[in-house]
C-alpha cells in the first residue's frame, strides 16, 4: 500500500486508488471533473492530534476552529462533533455555529468588522467572548451590553508586531492610558483575554514563538500598568496543513509555549488556540484533468485560481492518477482555465514525464481557504463530496444548488 501526499486517507493499493476506504473509480463513474472531496476521518484525526498535543501540555487548554478556513455546513458539523469550539468573524458564520448547536460557551466572535447586529446576536446568545480589534469597539460593545444589563466578556486583539501588521491594538504608553480610561468607564464589559494572530502558514516554530513572545510581552506591559485580571491567553492559529506540520513539531511548539509561559510567569493562564488550516487543509482534495499540453511542458487543468486561489496559500501538491508509478522527475508548469497568463498554479513542478490530455490530476491540501477565497468566474462550480470510510455523500451539487456561500 502506498500513501499519496503523505495523507493516510489517500492510498494506492494493488493498482487501485482509495479515498479513505472508498475506491476512487466509483466516484469517477458518477462525477466528471472538477470535483472536491473532503475526508471526514482526516478532519477527526487532525482534531484528535491537535487536542491531544495541547491538552497533554496545558491543564487548561481550549481550541476554537476558525470557521473562515472552511465554513461548509458539513465541515463545521464534523468540527462540532469533535467537541472543538468555534472562532467566528461574521453574522452568517455565527448563525451557522448556532444552528449546528455549538455551545455559546464554546464560541468566540469578533474581528475587524464588528457590526451592531453581530454584537447584539452575541449578547442575545450569551456568547463566551467578543473579540475587539480596536479600543473603539470595546466602547461600542459596552454601550450595547448596557441595554441588556449584562457584563460581556471581551478579548482584545493585540497587534502582533509583525512588519506591516495593522490588525489589533498596539500596546504602548498611549494605548495603555486610553485602555485604562475605557476600562474605568465601561462597566458592562470585562476584559478577560488577549489574542495575537501572526500570520497563516507559519512553517517555522521560531515564527510561531515570535507571536507568543509578542503577546506575552504585551501582557506584561498591560499588567504592570493596569492591574487587570487577564485569565486567558489566545495564541491564534497559523499552523500549516497537518501533513506538513507533523505531530512531533506540534509537540515541540507546545513545549516551547509551556516554557515561555513559565518564563513570563503566566503558567496559571488558560491557553487558547484558533487553528483553521491545520484541521481541514489536508482533508480537502480537488480532482481535475489535463485539457491541454504545450511543447514546453505547460499543462492546463480544468480548474484555476477562481477555485484554487493563490490567496488561500495552500501547499498544493499535484498527482497524476494515470501514472502514479512514474517518478516525479520532470519539470512541468501548471496553468488553470482563467483566460489570463496570470492563472498559474505551479511553475517548474516535478511531475510525471508521461502526460496526456485527459489524465486525472489530484490536487491535495485544498481544504482550507480555497472555497472561502474562491470567486465568481463564469464556469460551473465543482461538486463537493464528503467521504467517510466506504461511503460518500454529495454536499454541494452545482446542477441543483446555486452556491455554497453562507
Ligand atoms: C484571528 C485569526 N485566528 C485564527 C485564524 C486561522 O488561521 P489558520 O487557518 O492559519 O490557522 C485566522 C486566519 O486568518 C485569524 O485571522
Amino acid at each position: 500500500m502506498k500513501v499519496i501526499a503523505g495523507n493516510p486517507y489517500l492510498k494506492k493499493d494493488q493498482g487501485k486508488i482509495y479515498f479513505d476506504e472508498l475506491e476512487y473509480s466509483i466516484l469517477e463513474k458518477d462525477f466528471s471533473t472538477p470535483y472536491y472531496v473532503f475526508l471526514e476521518n482526516r478532519i477527526k484525526d487532525n482534531i484528535n492530534i491537535f487536542n491531544s498535543v495541547f491538552s497533554s501540555h496545558f491543564e487548561r487548554y481550549e481550541g476554537f476552529y476558525s470557521f473562515k478556513a472552511n465554513y461548509l455546513h458539513e465541515i463545521c458539523r464534523i468540527i462540532k462533533e469533535g467537541n472543538f469550539g468555534a472562532e467566528i468573524i461574521s453574522l452568517p458564520e455565527l448563525e451557522l455555529a448556532l444552528k449546528l448547536n455549538f455551545s455559546p460557551n464554546k464560541i468566540i466572535v469578533g474581528g475587524i468588522y464588528l457590526t451592531d447586529q453581530l454584537i447584539l446576536k452575541c449578547l442575545d446568545n450569551n456568547i463566551k467572548e467578543i473579540i475587539a480589534y480596536s479600543l473603539l469597539d470595546i466602547k461600542r460593545i459596552n454601550d450595547l451590553a448596557k441595554n441588556y444589563n449584562k457584563t460581556q466578556k471581551i478579548c482584545l486583539r493585540i497587534n502582533s508586531g509583525k512588519y506591516d501588521a495593522r490588525l489589533g491594538v498596539e500596546i504602548n504608553e498611549s494605548t495603555i492610558e486610553k485602555l485604562h480610561l475605557i476600562l474605568s468607564e465601561c462597566k458592562y464589559i470585562e476584559l478577560t483575554t488577549i489574542l495575537s494572530h501572526f500570520s497563516t502558514q507559519m512553517n517555522s516554530i521560531d515564527l510561531l514563538k515570535k507571536n507568543c513572545i509578542s503577546l506575552l510581552t504585551s501582557l506584561k506591559k498591560l499588567q504592570k500598568k493596569l492591574h487587570i485580571d487577564i485569565k486567558n491567553i489566545n495564541f491564534g492559529g497559523g499552523f500549516p496543513e497537518a501533513v506538513v506540520f507533523k505531530k512531533e513539531r506540534l509537540e515541540n511548539f507546545a513545549l516551547s509555549v509551556k516554557k515561555l509561559l513559565q518564563e513570563y510567569d503566566f503558567s496559571h493562564l488558560n491557553v487558547y488556540f484558533e487553528p483553521g488550516r491545520f484541521l481541514v487543509g489536508d482533508a480537502g482534495i480537488l480532482m481535475s484533468k489535463i485539457i491541454n499540453i504545450t511543447d514546453n511542458r505547460w499543462i492546463f487543468l480544468n480548474i484555476g485560481n477562481h477555485i484554487v486561489p493563490k490567496f488561500a496559500r495552500c501547499n498544493l501538491r499535484f498527482y497524476n492518477l494515470n501514472n502514479l508509478n512514474e517518478s516525479y522527475n520532470t519539470k512541468t508548469s501548471i496553468a488553470g482555465i482563467i483566460p489570463s497568463d496570470q492563472d498559474v498554479l505551479a511553475k517548474n513542478y516535478y511531475f510525471t514525464p508521461t502526460l496526456k490530455i485527459g489524465d486525472r490530476v489530484l490536487i491535495s491540501n485544498v481544504g482550507a481557504y480555497c472555497l472561502t477565497f474562491s470567486n465568481r468566474f463564469p464556469y460551473r462550480l465543482p461538486a463537493i463530496l464528503l467521504v467517510k470510510s466506504k461511503e460518500y455523500k454529495t454536499i454541494f451539487n452545482p446542477t441543483k444548488h446555486q452556491d455554497f456561500s453562507l
